[in-house]
């Protein structure tokens, strides 16, 4: 799966197990940087992000600057590190040869940059695969995020969207937000937006819609080409910048119940997350399965899950999607998605 991104001065130590764990699921075990960076130009960035495929078989080739990568731990040689960093000091990614220079000549603030940060993407898009599984539950919700980075999948409410079927378009909302979304199978699709009460996200390190760096690390983090992505992230910041969330600063592994117990006792208790669970190793996850079927039974929460196939114990799909991620019920599957929020493939 691709790597997402992230600041995190203080996360580190916390997270570097997990990373390291991401780091092997997605490489292999025995892989080498070179491998790691072709890797991801053969199967991420080929047909997507032209440029970035270019800059990754060009560092694959460089002997020089894996080298200088196989000096920094190895969760932290991630292609998306190393690629968000150049962008978020300025350097050059539109050639190859001029980027491995300034990776070269820039060698100390590349490093120092990419182990002060993490991939920490915040993609406000996959609202659109949630929403109509969030609209389906009994309203009002009080929506909980864990891993929300800076909270902008937190307001489902506050976006339009515009869903594509066989039979036509299906548009709801009138934010000038618009997230689209291609969908498949007999998905039920809403005809209101969910009514939020409540929401509150917790992260290792919460990001700050309106601060100008961490606004300017999420942005080096979407792929150059991806420019819609690009607007798209800016628009949702200002948006959550004007109205910000509570977001508390713990893991998702022991914080959950005290974040809990602020909810509104008369709302729908949701607990959510997207492209997070990746993120902690497999013990970590099977632990957090727990937590959540603990607090179903206890609080009554329903789970809505959207990770890479495989993360979540029991709620794995065969044939596994390639760059998808599974949609889930309190663990049960319901959907396949695009990762970015774009297609919802209902299951029969
Ligand atoms: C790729 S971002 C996803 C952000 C958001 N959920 C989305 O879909 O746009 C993953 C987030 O999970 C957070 N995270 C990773 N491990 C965590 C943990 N154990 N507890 C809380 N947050 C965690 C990271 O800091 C990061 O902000």
């Amino acid at each position: 799966m691709a790597f997402e991104g992230v600041e995190a001065t203080a996360v580190q130590a916390a997270s570097r197990p997990a990373y390291c764990d991401l780091v092997a699921d997605w490489t292999g075990a025995g892989q080498g940087t070179a491998e790691l960076y072709l890797r991801m130009a053969e199967h991420q960035l080929r047909g997507v992000s032209p440029s970035y495929e270019a800059l990754c078989r060009a560092i694959a080739g460089s002997e020089a600057v894996c080298a200088q990568l196989d000096r920094l731990p190895r969760d932290k040689r991630q292609p998306n590190l190393l690629l968000g960093a150049v962008r978020y000091l300025d350097g050059p990614v539109d050639d190859p040869a001029t980027f491995l220079d300034f990776v070269t000549a820039q060698w100390a603030v590349v490093a120092d940059t990419m182990m002060t940060h993490l991939t920490q993407t915040n993609e406000p898009g996959r609202c659109a695969t949630l929403l109509p599984l969030l609209a389906s539950l009994p309203q009002p919700l009080a929506l909980v995020e864990v891993g929300a980075s800076a909270g902008l999948c937190l307001y489902p409410d506050r976006y339009s969207y515009r869903y594509t079927t066989s039979m036509g378009e299906h548009r709801l909302g009138d934010s000038d937000i618009l997230l689209s979304c291609a969908v498949t199978g007999p998905v039920p699709l809403p005809e209101r937006l969910p009514a939020v009460v409540w929401r509150a996200g917790l992260d290792l390190n919460p990001l700050q819609p309106n601060r100008e760096d961490d606004r300017r690390w999420l942005a080096s983090l979407i792929w150059p080409e991806q420019i819609d992505r690009a607007e798209r992230l800016d628009r949702a910041l200002d948006l959550v910048a004007a109205d910000p969330p509570r977001l508390d600063v713990g893991d998702l592994l022991t914080d959950l119940p005290g974040l809990l117990a602020d909810a509104p006792p008369d709302a729908t208790l949701v607990v959510f997350h997207s492209a997070v669970l990746a993120y902690l190793n497999h013990g970590q996850r099977s632990r957090f399965t727990d937590v959540m079927h603990d607090l179903k039974r206890t609080r009554g929460v329903h789970w809505v899950s959207n990770e890479a196939p495989g993360v979540i114990r029991g709620a794995d799909i065969d044939p596994r999607p390639h760059n998808r991620f599974v949609l889930a019920h309190d663990g049960v599957p319901l959907a396949v998605t695009g990762p970015h929020g774009h297609s919802l493939d209902w299951l029969p």
